[in-house]
Protein backbone atom coordinates (compact mmCIF):
# COMPACT_ATOMS: atom_id res chain seq x y z
CA UNK A 1 0.00 0.00 0.00
CA UNK A 2 1.46 3.33 -0.84
CA UNK A 3 2.17 6.12 1.36
CA UNK A 4 -0.10 8.84 0.51
CA UNK A 5 1.86 11.51 3.01
CA UNK A 6 5.23 11.43 4.24
CA UNK A 7 6.28 13.75 6.77
CA UNK A 8 10.23 14.07 6.87
CA UNK A 9 12.16 15.83 9.85
CA UNK A 10 9.69 18.44 10.42
CA UNK A 11 10.31 20.71 12.84
CA UNK A 12 7.29 24.13 13.37
CA UNK A 13 7.75 27.20 15.49
CA UNK A 14 6.13 30.25 15.64
CA UNK A 15 7.31 33.40 17.01
CA UNK A 16 5.18 35.17 19.45
CA UNK A 17 6.99 38.90 20.09
CA UNK A 18 10.30 37.93 21.14
CA UNK A 19 9.60 34.44 21.92
CA UNK A 20 10.15 30.94 19.68
CA UNK A 21 7.65 28.49 20.13
CA UNK A 22 8.20 25.35 19.31
CA UNK A 23 5.23 23.16 18.16
CA UNK A 24 7.32 20.26 16.46
CA UNK A 25 10.46 19.22 16.51
CA UNK A 26 11.66 17.05 14.21
CA UNK A 27 8.37 14.88 13.45
CA UNK A 28 8.38 11.79 10.79
CA UNK A 29 5.36 9.93 9.97
CA UNK A 30 3.85 8.46 7.06
CA UNK A 31 0.49 7.81 6.14
CA UNK A 32 -0.66 4.58 3.66
CA UNK A 33 -4.39 5.15 1.81
CA UNK A 34 -6.20 2.45 3.67
CA UNK A 35 -5.93 4.43 7.15
CA UNK A 36 -8.14 6.48 8.68
CA UNK A 37 -5.74 8.90 10.90
CA UNK A 38 -6.32 10.17 14.62
CA UNK A 39 -4.37 13.06 15.91
CA UNK A 40 -5.17 13.26 19.46
CA UNK A 41 -4.16 15.70 22.27
CA UNK A 42 -5.36 18.53 24.12
CA UNK A 43 -5.82 21.91 23.24
CA UNK A 44 -2.84 23.66 22.24
CA UNK A 45 -1.28 20.75 21.55
CA UNK A 46 -0.67 21.37 17.81
CA UNK A 47 -3.19 19.45 16.17
CA UNK A 48 -4.77 22.25 13.57
CA UNK A 49 -1.12 23.07 12.76
CA UNK A 50 -0.04 19.55 11.77
CA UNK A 51 -3.20 19.85 9.64
CA UNK A 52 -2.40 22.92 7.82
CA UNK A 53 1.23 21.93 7.69
CA UNK A 54 -0.34 18.44 5.60
CA UNK A 55 -3.13 21.23 3.57
CA UNK A 56 -0.46 23.53 2.90
CA UNK A 57 -1.55 26.22 4.70
CA UNK A 58 1.42 26.48 6.75
CA UNK A 59 4.91 25.60 5.71
CA UNK A 60 7.32 23.83 7.88
CA UNK A 61 10.27 25.82 9.05
CA UNK A 62 12.72 22.61 8.34
CA UNK A 63 11.95 19.13 6.92
CA UNK A 64 10.01 18.20 4.12
CA UNK A 65 6.11 16.82 3.70
CA UNK A 66 4.73 15.04 0.58
CA UNK A 67 1.14 14.26 -0.21
CA UNK A 68 0.51 12.29 -3.11
CA UNK A 69 3.64 12.46 -4.28
CA UNK A 70 4.03 16.12 -4.10
CA UNK A 71 6.86 18.12 -2.17
CA UNK A 72 4.47 20.97 -1.22
CA UNK A 73 7.06 23.08 -0.82
CA UNK A 74 7.53 22.88 -4.26
CA UNK A 75 4.37 23.80 -5.10
CA UNK A 76 4.51 28.21 -6.14
CA UNK A 77 1.59 29.92 -3.80
CA UNK A 78 -0.25 30.52 -6.31
CA UNK A 79 -0.96 26.88 -7.38
CA UNK A 80 -1.66 26.07 -3.73
CA UNK A 81 -5.00 26.07 -3.94
CA UNK A 82 -5.27 24.09 -6.94
CA UNK A 83 -3.36 21.80 -4.72
CA UNK A 84 -5.87 21.99 -2.27
CA UNK A 85 -8.85 22.25 -4.49
CA UNK A 86 -8.08 18.46 -6.68
CA UNK A 87 -6.48 16.57 -3.77
CA UNK A 88 -8.27 17.38 -0.26
CA UNK A 89 -11.57 17.67 1.15
CA UNK A 90 -11.20 19.98 4.08
CA UNK A 91 -13.49 20.34 7.25
CA UNK A 92 -12.88 23.30 9.03
CA UNK A 93 -13.52 23.49 13.01
CA UNK A 94 -16.13 26.51 12.08
CA UNK A 95 -17.72 24.86 8.89
CA UNK A 96 -17.09 28.07 7.23
CA UNK A 97 -20.93 28.21 5.29
CA UNK A 98 -21.86 30.75 3.02
CA UNK A 99 -24.73 31.98 5.40
CA UNK A 100 -27.10 33.59 2.86
CA UNK A 101 -26.80 30.36 0.68
CA UNK A 102 -29.14 26.94 0.82
CA UNK A 103 -27.35 23.94 1.64
CA UNK A 104 -27.41 22.72 -2.45
CA UNK A 105 -26.16 26.37 -3.01
CA UNK A 106 -23.35 26.06 -1.05
CA UNK A 107 -21.91 22.97 -1.99
CA UNK A 108 -22.46 23.88 -6.12
CA UNK A 109 -20.37 27.04 -5.31
CA UNK A 110 -17.87 25.10 -3.97
CA UNK A 111 -17.28 22.73 -6.57
CA UNK A 112 -17.44 25.62 -8.93
CA UNK A 113 -14.59 27.86 -7.24
CA UNK A 114 -12.77 24.56 -7.46
CA UNK A 115 -13.39 24.15 -10.48
CA UNK A 116 -14.74 20.53 -10.22
CA UNK A 117 -15.67 19.10 -13.75
CA UNK A 118 -17.40 15.61 -13.73
CA UNK A 119 -20.48 14.81 -15.74
CA UNK A 120 -21.96 13.37 -12.56
CA UNK A 121 -21.29 17.00 -10.62
CA UNK A 122 -25.03 17.08 -9.37
CA UNK A 123 -25.69 13.72 -9.09
CA UNK A 124 -22.73 13.40 -6.64
CA UNK A 125 -24.38 16.32 -4.69
CA UNK A 126 -27.56 14.55 -3.86
CA UNK A 127 -25.64 11.22 -3.41
CA UNK A 128 -23.89 12.59 -0.44
CA UNK A 129 -26.51 14.12 0.65
CA UNK A 130 -28.76 11.48 1.04
CA UNK A 131 -25.56 8.94 2.18
CA UNK A 132 -24.96 11.70 4.88
CA UNK A 133 -28.38 11.85 6.20
CA UNK A 134 -29.48 15.47 5.13
CA UNK A 135 -30.80 15.55 1.78
CA UNK A 136 -34.05 16.53 3.29
CA UNK A 137 -32.22 19.76 4.17
CA UNK A 138 -31.04 20.57 1.08
CA UNK A 139 -33.24 23.76 0.73
CA UNK A 140 -32.50 25.26 4.11
CA UNK A 141 -29.92 27.33 4.84
CA UNK A 142 -27.20 26.75 7.27
CA UNK A 143 -28.52 29.11 10.70
CA UNK A 144 -31.79 26.64 9.90
CA UNK A 145 -29.39 23.73 10.74
CA UNK A 146 -28.40 22.17 14.04
CA UNK A 147 -24.72 21.81 14.85
CA UNK A 148 -24.41 18.17 13.76
CA UNK A 149 -26.37 19.14 10.81
CA UNK A 150 -23.92 21.68 9.42
CA UNK A 151 -21.26 19.77 10.20
CA UNK A 152 -22.55 16.99 7.70
CA UNK A 153 -22.93 19.50 5.14
CA UNK A 154 -19.25 21.04 5.36
CA UNK A 155 -18.58 17.05 4.72
CA UNK A 156 -20.66 16.78 1.58
CA UNK A 157 -19.11 19.72 0.83
CA UNK A 158 -15.91 18.94 1.05
CA UNK A 159 -16.37 15.61 -0.68
CA UNK A 160 -18.71 16.86 -3.67
CA UNK A 161 -15.08 17.25 -5.60
CA UNK A 162 -14.40 13.61 -4.93
CA UNK A 163 -11.05 14.26 -2.94
CA UNK A 164 -8.35 11.89 -2.11
CA UNK A 165 -7.57 12.49 1.65
CA UNK A 166 -10.67 13.93 3.67
CA UNK A 167 -8.98 16.67 6.52
CA UNK A 168 -11.55 16.89 9.68
CA UNK A 169 -10.39 19.11 12.35
CA UNK A 170 -12.09 18.68 15.47
CA UNK A 171 -15.54 17.69 13.89
CA UNK A 172 -17.42 16.92 16.76
CA UNK A 173 -16.23 19.66 18.97
CA UNK A 174 -19.42 21.42 19.09
CA UNK A 175 -21.57 18.47 18.96
CA UNK A 176 -23.79 16.91 21.72
CA UNK A 177 -22.55 13.37 22.44
CA UNK A 178 -25.46 12.06 20.55
CA UNK A 179 -24.52 13.83 17.59
CA UNK A 180 -21.08 13.60 18.08
CA UNK A 181 -21.74 9.60 18.14
CA UNK A 182 -23.84 9.77 14.91
CA UNK A 183 -21.49 11.80 13.22
CA UNK A 184 -18.76 9.19 13.97
CA UNK A 185 -20.39 6.30 12.64
CA UNK A 186 -21.23 8.36 10.01
CA UNK A 187 -17.25 9.11 9.28
CA UNK A 188 -16.75 5.41 9.71
CA UNK A 189 -19.07 4.63 6.74
CA UNK A 190 -17.88 7.19 4.37
CA UNK A 191 -14.22 5.70 5.09
CA UNK A 192 -14.76 2.15 4.34
CA UNK A 193 -17.54 2.81 1.52
CA UNK A 194 -14.83 4.72 -0.35
CA UNK A 195 -11.02 5.07 -1.52
CA UNK A 196 -11.15 7.94 0.52
CA UNK A 197 -8.25 8.56 3.56
CA UNK A 198 -9.02 10.71 6.56
CA UNK A 199 -7.69 12.20 8.71
CA UNK A 200 -8.98 13.51 12.23
CA UNK A 201 -7.96 15.75 14.70
CA UNK A 202 -9.71 15.26 17.85
CA UNK A 203 -9.41 15.26 21.52
CA UNK A 204 -13.03 13.27 21.68
CA UNK A 205 -12.55 9.85 23.26
CA UNK A 206 -15.20 8.12 20.43
CA UNK A 207 -12.57 8.87 18.08
CA UNK A 208 -10.86 6.03 19.06
CA UNK A 209 -13.07 3.30 18.06
CA UNK A 210 -13.20 4.32 14.89
CA UNK A 211 -9.80 5.19 13.91
CA UNK A 212 -7.03 2.83 12.97
CA UNK A 213 -3.88 4.07 13.92
CA UNK A 214 -4.08 7.25 17.16
CA UNK A 215 -0.97 9.32 17.10
CA UNK A 216 -0.43 11.89 20.30
CA UNK A 217 -0.15 15.18 19.32
CA UNK A 218 1.87 17.36 22.25
CA UNK A 219 5.45 17.77 23.71
CA UNK A 220 6.91 19.03 20.29
CA UNK A 221 5.86 15.32 18.95
CA UNK A 222 3.47 13.12 17.16
CA UNK A 223 3.92 9.62 18.07
CA UNK A 224 1.96 6.42 17.25
CA UNK A 225 -0.08 5.73 20.46
CA UNK A 226 -2.28 2.41 18.77
CA UNK A 227 -2.91 0.69 15.68
CA UNK A 228 -5.92 -1.17 14.72
CA UNK A 229 -5.21 -2.83 11.58
CA UNK A 230 -8.23 -4.97 11.39
CA UNK A 231 -10.11 -1.03 11.07
CA UNK A 232 -8.09 -0.49 7.96
CA UNK A 233 -9.90 -0.67 4.40
CA UNK A 234 -10.18 -3.90 3.40
CA UNK A 235 -8.65 -5.03 0.29
CA UNK A 236 -11.64 -5.07 -1.95
CA UNK A 237 -11.17 -0.96 -2.19
CA UNK A 238 -10.23 0.15 -5.25
CA UNK A 239 -8.31 3.16 -5.62
CA UNK A 240 -7.81 5.79 -8.15
CA UNK A 241 -4.78 6.24 -9.55
CA UNK A 242 -3.24 9.42 -8.20
CA UNK A 243 -1.96 12.34 -10.36
CA UNK A 244 -3.17 11.58 -13.35
CA UNK A 245 -6.92 12.41 -13.11
CA UNK A 246 -8.35 15.50 -12.80
CA UNK A 247 -7.35 19.15 -14.03
CA UNK A 248 -4.34 21.09 -12.28
CA UNK A 249 -2.28 17.89 -11.45
CA UNK A 250 -0.73 17.73 -15.39
CA UNK A 251 -0.67 21.46 -15.56
CA UNK A 252 1.26 22.66 -12.67
CA UNK A 253 2.66 19.91 -11.01
CA UNK A 254 4.15 16.93 -13.06
CA UNK A 255 4.85 18.58 -16.52
CA UNK A 256 6.96 21.16 -15.16
CA UNK A 257 9.59 18.79 -13.72
CA UNK A 258 11.30 21.98 -11.60
CA UNK A 259 8.38 21.05 -9.65
CA UNK A 260 9.70 17.37 -9.22
CA UNK A 261 12.33 16.30 -7.07
CA UNK A 262 14.16 13.52 -7.75
CA UNK A 263 13.21 10.74 -5.17
CA UNK A 264 15.93 9.54 -2.86
N1 LIG B 1 -0.14 31.72 13.98
C1 LIG B 1 0.26 31.47 15.23
N2 LIG B 1 1.09 32.31 15.87
C2 LIG B 1 1.52 32.03 17.13
N3 LIG B 1 1.14 30.96 17.84
C3 LIG B 1 0.30 30.09 17.26
C4 LIG B 1 -0.19 30.29 15.93
N4 LIG B 1 -1.02 29.26 15.62
C5 LIG B 1 -1.02 28.46 16.69
N5 LIG B 1 -0.24 28.95 17.67
C6 LIG B 1 0.02 28.32 18.99
O1 LIG B 1 0.50 27.01 18.75
C7 LIG B 1 -0.02 26.10 19.68
C8 LIG B 1 -0.72 24.95 18.96
O2 LIG B 1 -1.90 25.46 18.34
P1 LIG B 1 -2.92 24.55 17.56
O3 LIG B 1 -2.21 23.83 16.49
O4 LIG B 1 -4.05 25.41 17.16
O5 LIG B 1 -3.36 23.51 18.69
P2 LIG B 1 -4.64 22.56 18.77
O6 LIG B 1 -5.28 22.52 17.44
O7 LIG B 1 -4.09 21.23 19.20
O8 LIG B 1 -5.53 23.13 19.81
C9 LIG B 1 -0.92 26.90 20.60
O9 LIG B 1 -0.18 27.23 21.75
C10 LIG B 1 -1.24 28.12 19.80
O10 LIG B 1 -1.49 29.21 20.63
MG1 LIG C 1 -7.17 23.00 16.86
Amino acid sequence: MDQIIKIKEVSKKFQLFWEDIVIFDNINLEIERNELILFYGPSGSGKTTLLNLITGLLLPDEGEIQVAGLYLDLIPEKDKADYRSNYLGIVFQENNLVSTLTVTENVVLFQELCEYESEDKQERIDELLTKLGIDHRKDSFPAQLSGGEKKRIAIARALSTNPYILILDEPTGNLDRESANDLCNLIEEVFLTTDITIIISSHDQKMNEIASKVYKVGSKQVQLETEYPERRKGEEIEYRTIGSLERGKDEYFFEDETLIKEEK
